[in-house]
């Protein structure tokens, strides 16, 4: 943060006494201008642990500054990788001495994250051993590892549970398999990768995720030396090698930060050009925006995105797995929805508890009434889930200031949005969970335009 606004924000925040996790907002401000997106949080992270299986360095470009990232680059040199950043936004693995450690140092540097799981197939290769301490993430629903513990001991591995966390070691080594998710899950899919890849014999993935980070996964697994085919139908086939090298390679932007700004542009009332952004991996997002009245213009360089003025129009969203509506859509999105004229209904089937956010939202003036069995009658296209939730946003709305508490990384953005378009002041908390997921946030603000004190 440039040292004036610092000043300026530290000034204000003792007038308002405002603690170091959070943020006070003036509404009102249309949010204008350019901002740049880096790497995607979702591929970073599982690259950076896929950097583990190479027995010479990595570099990975357009690394975001985000705490995920930081989280997974501490539980790397716990296990004695060394990371170095030959330059802003790149980092280099040496993972020439990789070496056991206990559980209370990975617990120590696992935090609040969800990536520890995806270390248990590489550390494997390379130790035989893998220790997994209890998982963090934000809390918008059960997030089992059920599907991960199933697929690696179809490889060969034996899980250990203990009050520390889950041991798992390969005494007969890790052998190619056949596996069927249940449902296409991206980390699931992920430590199949992560496992298969130097595996013994080939290994047949069903109902896989195929999201644009997978993708991107499979592409730095490749160019490592692995031998992977996308088959039609969610099948990807994993024929083990040897050996991997190292690779380089520049992250996938980071398609959920577009999304969250194209979504503050139209609640804003707003016009931001997003640099980085592409279309090919933003297609269903697009229709959605323009579905509810929201203009974008694809550029070479990016997006631009913005509210052309006049009304909204109300939609209704299914979230579901790619290429269908992402789940990490619906809260940033759902602000807008507000201030459309008429019933917009979001079902989210990916996650069983994802709403926990609109209660602040209604606290501000909106209207959402949240169905925790979902909505069994209304027509669907995505195949329902036995766990769904469904909210009905009845609007226009108008949404004033109110003193609310991030709950979650998505819902957090979410209620930024919210106070930014909102009238009056507002007192936002523990937003130190939206910097685990977006990169500079406090900067992207200011050069927008917002309203905004922030000690920091
Ligand atoms: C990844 O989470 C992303 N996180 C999530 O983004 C994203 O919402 C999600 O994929 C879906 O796209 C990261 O990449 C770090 P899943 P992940 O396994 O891998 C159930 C964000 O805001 N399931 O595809 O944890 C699970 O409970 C985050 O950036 C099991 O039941 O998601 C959920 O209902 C939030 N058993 C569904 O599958 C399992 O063993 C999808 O989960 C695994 C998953």
């Amino acid at each position: 943060m440039n040292t004036s606004l610092a000043f300026d924000a530290h000034k204000a925040g003792e007038r308002v006494g405002l603690k170091s996790d959070e943020i006070v907002i003036n509404g009102g401000n249309p949010l204008s201008g350019r901002i740049r997106v880096r790497g995607a949080k979702n591929l970073a992270t599982k690259a950076m642990v896929a950097a583990l299986l190479g027995e010479t360095p990595s570099l990975l470009k357009d690394v975001p500054d985000i705490s995920d990232v930081q989280v997974v680059r501490g539980l790397l040199e716990v296990y004695g990788v060394r990371v170095m950043s030959p330059s802003v936004g790149e980092l280099r693995f040496d993972t020439s001495r990789v070496e056991t450690a206990h559980f209370a140092e990975i617990d120590a540097h696992a935090g609040a994250s969800r990536i520890p799981i995806l270390f248990c197939g590489p550390l494997l290769h390379r130790l035989g051993e893998a220790l997994i301490p209890d998982l963090g993430g934000c809390r918008i629903g059960d997030r089992p590892i059920d599907f991960h513990m199933d697929a690696l001991r179809a490889f060969g591995a034996i899980v250990d549970k203990s009050h520390e966390g889950i041991r798992l070691t390969a005494p007969n080594g890790l052998k190619g398999a056949e596996i069927t998710l249940p449902y296409p899950s991206v980390g699931a899919t992920e430590q199949v990768l992560l496992t298969a890849v130097k595996a013994d014999g080939v290994t047949e993935l069903h109902n896989a995720a195929i999201e644009p980070e997978i993708m991107d996964l499979i592409a730095i697994l490749q160019k490592m030396g692995a031998i992977i085919s996308v088959e039609p139908n969610r099948t990807i086939l994993i024929e083990g090698v040897d050996r991997l090298e190292g690779y380089t390679h520049r992250a996938l932007f980071d398609r959920n930060e577009v999304a969250s700004w194209a979504a503050a542009a139209l609640a804003t009332h707003g016009d931001i050009f997003v640099e980085n952004a592409r279309q090919d991996q933003l297609m269903t997002f697009l229709n959605v925006y323009r579905k509810v009245g929201g203009k974008f213009d694809v550029q070479e360089e990016g997006i631009r995105f913005w509210h052309p003025g006049g009304d909204l129009r109300p939609v209704t969203i299914e979230t579901d797995v790619h290429p269908g509506f992402m789940t990490d859509w619906q809260q940033p999105l759902m602000v807008a929805l507000t201030q459309a004229p008429g019933t917009s209904i979001v079902h989210e089937t990916v996650y069983e508890n994802r709403f926990g956010f609109t209660e602040a939202l209604n606290e501000m003036g909106a209207k959402i009434v949240v169905h925790k069995n979902g909505l069994p009658d209304h027509p669907r296209r995505v195949a329902r889930r036995d766990f769904e939730q469904a909210a009905i946003i009845e609007g226009p709305t108008p949404l004033h200031g109110a003193d609310i508490r991030v709950p979650d990384l998505r819902g957090g953005f979410s209620h930024l949005i919210a106070a930014l378009s909102a009238e009056g002041q507002s007192t936002i908390s523990n937003v130190g969970i939206i910097s685990r997921g977006y990169e500079h946030i406090i900067e992207k603000l200011a050069t927008l335009g917002a309203d905004f004190v922030f000690e920091g």
